[in-house]
């Protein structure tokens, strides 16, 4: 983690000419369970992974805010009293984008000259976005000077996302990126915010990530439908429930929905039905991991990915076969897909002293049965974001 701070203020020195003398740093995230539970105002059970962004500056005279990107080997500049949505450097509106909510929030920023450098795997279900929005937000308010707690720290930058980047996604990334811990998973109640806990996830298992690697698109448009139908879905259920005051699915049991059933169409009875039970099922894997229970918890995690591919719908076939093969290899407690779906990475619980055999293994069958080469990553729960002084 140091290490990576201290890189970038290097590589800052490098292009600027000047010492960097703050920095902001945040985790990448896999989510282990709770599959679109987030925007239903249901559980998740998360955790920040030890590869990190880090973004270091200084505050400079104008207008200006210049940004360098070693990963991507491109800078670029914005009016930090206006930045606009750019094609040319995607990467950039994600720290455009937290400035812009900031001030949005009447929070001062100051223009600025910063380096952006991460060994967050790209494009392989990790959130190298929400690292990159969480690390500017922690950069720019240790930079500034001003107030704002690791929450408020998520939400802005999921704001962000939401609002400027115009990804619909829910708490759950940069929630976890915010706040996760080393060896422990994350439970959050994304209705209530300040209601999250830790649950160990000690020494024994280590988490492995294999990101399929299959071409896949429309993901952003196919992400907002499974959401609308979720609202739609939860709507139904409020007119028929008035009491309950229901806002989101996360207020109906599998028994009130299947009483909606008819009033809505099958599609988003299915993947409301999804909804309903995953919340369950995280609940289950908080207490199987309190118990230290393993195996429990993998099977809870194989039947998430059974619901999300038959009910929600947002598997692949690569996910499928992914999934399937790494049940099959010792050593496996549990595997699911992870993440918004329709392609990308799965989510594997493996006993440590297996997981590098388990990953080779994984790699081999899935490359021999789809002839694509898969990325597999092993990774230990490692600490949230941070900022402060260099
Ligand atoms: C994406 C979104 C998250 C969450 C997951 C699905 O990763 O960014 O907010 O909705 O999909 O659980």
């Amino acid at each position: 983690m140091e290490d990576m701070i201290g890189k970038a203020a290097r590589e800052f020195v490098d292009i600027f000419g000047e010492n960097a003398t703050h920095y902001g740093d945040a985790p990448g995230r896999v989510e282990v369970i709770g599959n679109h539970t987030d925007y239903n105002d249901g559980f998740i059970l998360a955790a920040a992974i030890d590869r990190r962004i880090a973004v270091v500056g200084r505050r400079v005279e104008g207008a200006l805010a210049r940004v360098y990107s070693r990963t991507f080997n491109s800078g670029a500049s914005f009016p930090v009293a206006e930045p606009l949505k750019t094609k040319d450097n995607p990467w950039l509106n994600y720290v455009m984008g937290v400035v812009w909510q900031l001030r949005n929030k009447g929070i001062g920023v100051d223009a600025f000259e910063a380096m952006v450098l991460g060994d967050v795997p790209l494009g392989a279900g990790l959130s190298s976005s929400a690292a990159l929005e969480v690390a500017t937000a922690s950069f720019l308010r240790a930079l500034n000077g001003f107030e704002m707690d690791p929450i408020d720290v998520a939400l802005n930058s999921q704001a962000a996302e939401n609002d400027f980047v115009g990804m619909n996604c829910g708490i759950l990334d940069q929630f976890t990126s915010a706040m996760g811990r080393s060896e422990r998973l994350v439970f959050l109640d994304c209705r209530f915010l300040d209601r999250y806990s830790y649950y160990p996830l000690g020494n024994g298992v280590k988490l492995v990530i294999a990101n399929t690697k299959a071409p896949h698109a429309l993901v952003d448009g196919a992400y907002n439908r499974l959401r609308a139908s979720c609202f739609r879905a939860a709507a139904i259920c409020a007119e028929k429930f008035p009491d309950k005051k229901i806002s989101h699915l996360r207020d109906v049991n599998p028994e009130e929905l299947d009483q909606c059933r008819t009033a809505m169409g099958d599609e988003d009875y299915r993947r409301a039905r999804h909804i309903v039970t995953e919340n369950a099922r995280v609940l289950a894997s908080a207490e199987a991991l309190q118990r230290g229970d393993y195996r429990a918890m993998g099977g809870l995690m194989a039947d998430s990915h059974a619901s999300s591919r038959d009910w929600l719908g947002n598997s692949s076939p690569e996910l499928d076969v992914m999934v399937d093969l790494a049940l099959e290899i010792p050593g496996c407690f549990g595997a699911r897909l992870s993440g918004g779906g329709f392609g990308g990475a799965t989510i594997n619980l493996v006993g440590a002293d297996r997981a590098e055999a388990f990953a080779e293994k994984l790699g081999e069958r899935y490359r021999e049965k789809t002839r694509i080469d898969p990325e597999i990553h092993l990774f230990t729960a490692g600490p949230g974001a941070e900022g402060g002084k260099l």
